[in-house]
């Protein structure tokens, strides 16, 4: 059976063009793929041991080597992994990504120490789930919090993702769920597919 990729999304009414994140934009932010110019910015900020703590993904101490290391890595997961660097017109500030693209999608995200607590990551997500949804024919996206990030737990609650599956380690790995329908209830303003359009028409009757 072909991998099922961003490029030959299932019962997908809105084509994606080619498998590079699009340019999303939120009311203070851009959503765009990362660049080769973000190195500088991406070291800095994954440096702070404050960031990375939670993210198990990330080294510590993180270089630019490891930067570019991801960058390179983005390409060969092309189809099962896409991120989005997070810009507020200074640069990067963050990055939102989506991995495991072709079975439950997964969504990660870190915002440099300085941006937090501004609503960014809550404002960034919901396009991004956005996007992901109404682009493609994903029908849930999964996400994993430690118990004591309540930041990340509260983005989260935000977008719609609630308590799922067998956690490990009691409260220590928790894991969350968004179902396709349950965001476009919830985010009525976000452009689905028909179907969804319809099953939302049908709750609100
Ligand atoms: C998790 C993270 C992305 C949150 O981003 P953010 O832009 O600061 O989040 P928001 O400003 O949208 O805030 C979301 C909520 O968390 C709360 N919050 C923000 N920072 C917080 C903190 N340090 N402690 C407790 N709550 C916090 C906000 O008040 C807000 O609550 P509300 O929805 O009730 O108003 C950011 O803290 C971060 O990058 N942390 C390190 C990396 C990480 O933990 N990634 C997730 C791994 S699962």
């Amino acid at each position: 059976m072909p991998e099922r990729s961003l490029e030959t999304p299932v019962g997908c009414e809105t084509p994606v063009a080619g498998v590079a994140p699009p340019t999303l934009a939120t009311a203070r932010l851009s959503l765009r793929a990362p660049a080769g110019s973000d190195v500088a910015r991406i070291a800095a900020l994954a440096g702070n041991r404050e960031v990375t703590r939670f993210l198990a993904r990330l080294p510590h101490p993180y270089t630019a080597a490891d930067a570019r290391d991801w960058l390179a890595y983005l390409e060969r997961a092309r189809g099962r992994e896409i991120a989005f660097a997070l810009d507020d017109g200074t640069g990067l500030i963050g990055v939102i990504s989506f991995r495991a693209l072709d079975e439950t999608p997964e969504i990660g995200y870190w915002l440099g120490r300085a941006y937090w607590g501004k609503g960014y990551m809550s404002e960034a997500a919901r396009v991004a789930l956005g996007w992901l949804f109404g682009a493609t024919a994903t029908q849930a996206v999964a996400a994993r919090a430690i118990g004591v990030n309540t930041a990340s737990q509260a983005v989260l609650s935000r977008a719609g993702f609630t308590r799922a599956g067998s956690d490990t380690a009691g409260e220590r790995d928790l894991h969350f769920r968004l179902d396709r329908a349950a965001f476009f209830r919830l985010h009525d303003d976000m452009n689905g597919t028909a179907a969804d359009r319809a099953a939302q028409k049908a709750t609100q009757r």
